[in-house]
């Protein structure tokens, strides 16, 4: 599967430990550390009490489970929760993304290979084409396709059936999503930044898994300096178990994670040398700002969407960042972390 995120170059920002994207790595990684069940899923606590009961609900009518949109930032865990829905349902999950499906036909013989129940699994859906996309509305809506035969005035549609299925979106755009789409959706899901508790549980499951030795007080640091993502928290794993075990004795002790993130410019909040070059650009080239999204991508040589939808989050939630009407700011909070003094007004 690409690397990149949908659509985005990557820019002269560096790439990172931290990025989000799905490297190949991860996916075989991933898939030897992701839970299958629904109870050793850790985190989205009232998404996941909401999916247990659709999912219960749909088995005692032996019906499909209503199609689910799931969006957010990148390694939040669409595609574990979408794996989950279908363990859960008993039925298999055929994984596709926006981008990998080019003709309408592609789709139409992508759906009518499903078996009654399966979960199609669409990654990136926002950047279907609009041909592509829509094969899936009657799909979605009467579980049918209409093919065109013929050309011109001879030309007629013949409606096939499908048998029924759950559509598993997910996307880091949902605002590039076209409402006919959207509103086909029947479960609408915003995925969370995981807390720091959270991800702690989750990085001591993943050592157990890896069979890695860590302590608590390793793990918490790892999972502090994840920036509430899982797919950082196993990633970073295993590069600080590689530092364990070439220069200590193995065991991934908080002198361990601190030596190795360090090393990996991951700094105490998380953020890594794009994350400080957003902040330091803002503070330094627009004075702390306000300053628009597309003005501050162009000196940052970064795609807007990626700034926005990829980076931006985190600095959001951690109060380094601020959207106003008049563009971006850098708080308070921004200017001590970096070790810096915002100049009087
Ligand atoms: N691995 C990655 N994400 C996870 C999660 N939410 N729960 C358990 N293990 C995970």
């Amino acid at each position: 599967m690409p690397g990149n995120v949908p659509g985005i170059r990557q820019g002269n920002m560096e790439r990172r430990i931290i990025n989000t994207d799905l490297t190949e790595e991860d996916s075989k990684v991933e898939s030897h550390l992701r839970p299958q069940a629904l109870e050793d899923y850790i985190g989205q606590e009232k998404l996941k009490s909401t999916l247990k009961v659709y999912i219960d609900a749909a088995k005692s009518r032996g019906d499909s489970l209503d199609h689910v949109l799931f969006y957010g930032p990148p390694g939040l865990g669409k595609t574990t929760l979408s794996g989950i829905i279908a363990h859960e349902m008993g039925v298999n999950m055929k994984v596709t993304s926006g981008p990998a499906i080019e003709k309408p036909g592609e789709m139409a013989a992508i759906l009518n290979n499903l078996q009654e129940g399966d979960v199609l699994f669409v990654d990136e859906i926002h950047r279907l084409n609009r041909q592509v996309e829509e094969v899936l509305y009657p799909a979605m809506e009467d579980f049918a396709i209409d093919i065109m035969l013929g050309k011109e005035s001879s030309a007629r549609s013949i409606r096939l059936e499908l048998p029924r299925f759950t559509l598993v979106g997910a996307t880091t755009r949902a605002g590039l999503l076209t409402a006919p789409l959207r509103d086909r959706f029947g479960v609408v899901a915003k995925m969370e930044f995981y807390t720091t508790q959270e991800l702690k549980t989750i990085i001591i499951r993943s050592a157990k898994v890896l069979e890695v030795e860590i302590e608590e007080a390793g793990a918490l640091e790892l999972a502090r300096r994840s920036r509430g993502t899982p797919r950082l928290a196993n990633r970073l794993l295993k590069r600080v178990r590689d530092f364990a075990q070439v220069k200590y004795d193995g065991v991934i002790t908080k002198e361990v994670a601190d030596f190795a993130l360090d090393i990996l410019d991951v700094d105490r909040l998380g953020l890594d040398n794009n994350d400080r070059a957003i902040l330091l650009t803002i503070i330094q080239k627009f004075s702390g700002g306000p300053v628009g999204l597309d003005t501050l991508a162009a000196a940052l040589g970064e795609d807007a969407g990626t700034l926005e939808d990829v980076y931006e989050p985190y600095l959001l939630m951690n109060g380094l960042l601020n959207r106003t009407s008049r563009g971006r700011t850098a708080t308070e909070h921004a200017y001590r972390h970096l070790g810096l003094v915002k100049a009087d007004e």
